[in-house]
């Protein structure tokens, strides 16, 4: 593995992006602050205007040409959103087509190679409940997606635009490297989350469909009943890397069939490995489940390369309909901060007391969470960091 060479001050590059990211990130900078000054966290940063709409709107372009060779000086990112600024009612805002929009998104996770997305979803108590069944409280998952290829490799095109006889094509591409480095580092988290509950006390127990019981568990997700030879690959893949982890459980699902058990039964979910565009859509579902997108946080990482900068974001989006009016949930956004401490704490005990400290924060706060009295963002923000600072 790569490892970079031993850090003395972490330095982050902050792209807040469009709409609510703005406002999740000033929530985000107030809260490092905070944390800088109390657990004695060396992370400068540096707030960058790009990329954004309104980078497009002065420049025609979401960032500049050489936007990537600047980002690879820090040592990690931290994204608020992109896409429709807003807000909604302002009918003469400048606004992009999303493929141009969101496309530094991709252009960032390809460049900087980072193949994996990791997405849990974890129903903190306090945090919204939309399911009715009392287990869902129990429901504690990690989404990792595939983040490199799959079906978001772009390529393909339109013949006889505009025509009755037109035709696209989307083409999907999968490798057999691609799919085995993100298979193995999904049994690596189930091994290192097995570990982890069993030192908490805390160890659960997963069925997979032959009766099988394990105290982990990934379950991989294809379409190989339509999509055969992805499937298949995934699937002969999947049994190969398994067999170096037996005291792991195994379980597939197809895509469709998985979406229905997310809500039927997603406390029965540990680890859940799934390509580009599956992984995206059953994270939204999953964030659905850990109380909604406001809460869901989300990371685009190189598990081989920590030279790389890897890219921490929320899941959600700009949300056009509530930029700018102070009512953006900036818990998924802190959420995302506390991944990223984690990550640092990989080398650093002050980094990884500051994500403890600011998770503990952050489930506190959710522990109270009044949907009766709602709070505005920045609300929020200080409810967090008075708890950071009395902690
Ligand atoms: C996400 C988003 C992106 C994706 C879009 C904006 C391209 O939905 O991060 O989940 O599909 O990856
Ligand atoms: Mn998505």
């Amino acid at each position: 593995m790569a490892v970079a060479a031993a850090r003395s001050t972490w330095r982050m590059a902050l792209l807040p992006g469009d709409g609510i990211g703005v406002e999740v990130s000033d929530a985000a900078e107030a809260v490092l602050t905070a944390l800088r000054k109390h657990c004695s966290l060396a992370l400068e940063w540096q707030r960058l205007p790009w990329p954004s709409t309104a980078w497009h709107q002065a420049h025609g372009d979401m960032m500049p040409e050489d936007a990537l060779t600047q980002l690879r000086d820090f040592d990690t990112l931290l994204l608020g959103a992109l896409g429709d600024p807003g807000p909604s009612r302002d009918k003469q805002r400048y606004q992009l087509p999303d493929g141009i929009s969101l496309s530094p998104l991709l252009a960032l996770r390809k460049g900087f190679d980072l193949w994996a997305c990791e997405r849990p979803a974890i129903c903190y108590p306090g945090a919204t409940r939309y399911l009715a069944d009392p287990r869902a409280a129990d429901v504690d998952m990690l989404v990792i997606r595939e983040n490199s290829e799959g079906e978001y490799v772009n390529q393909g095109g339109r013949l006889r635009q505009g025509s009755a006889e037109e035709i696209a094509t989307q083409l999907e591409v999968f490798s057999r490297h691609a799919t085995e480095r993100l298979i193995r580092h999904a049994f690596e988290r189930a091994r290192q989350r097995q570990q982890h509950r069993k030192a908490e006390n805390a160890e659960r127990h997963y069925t997979n469909a032959a009766g099988d019981t394990a105290t982990a568990q990934v379950c991989l997700i294809t379409k190989r009943n339509a999509q055969r030879y992805w499937g298949e690959l995934y699937t002969e893949v999947f049994a190969t890397v398994a067999s170096d982890y037996p005291d792991i459980g195994t379980h597939h699902e197809l895509v469709d069939a998985a979406c229905m058990k997310f809500v039927q039964c997603p406390w029965r979910f540990d680890v859940v490995v799934a390509s580009n565009l599956h992984g995206d859509i059953l994270t939204d579902l999953a964030a659905v489940l850990s109380g909604g997108m406001g809460v869901a946080p989300s990371t685009n990482i190189n598990p081989q390369d920590r030279s790389v900068p890897p890219l921490f974001e929320p899941t959600h989006g700009s949300a056009p309909d509530i930029a700018g009016q102070d009512l953006a949930d900036p818990r998924a956004m802190l959420f995302s901060a506390a991944m990223m401490l984690d990550w640092m704490g990989e080398e650093d005990s002050a980094a990884s007391d500051a994500a403890t400290l600011l998770r503990q924060a952050l489930c506190a706060d959710l522990a109270v969470n009044n949907l009766a009295t709602p709070r505005g963002t920045q609300q929020i923000t200080r409810d967090i960091i008075q708890r950071l600072t009395e902690g």
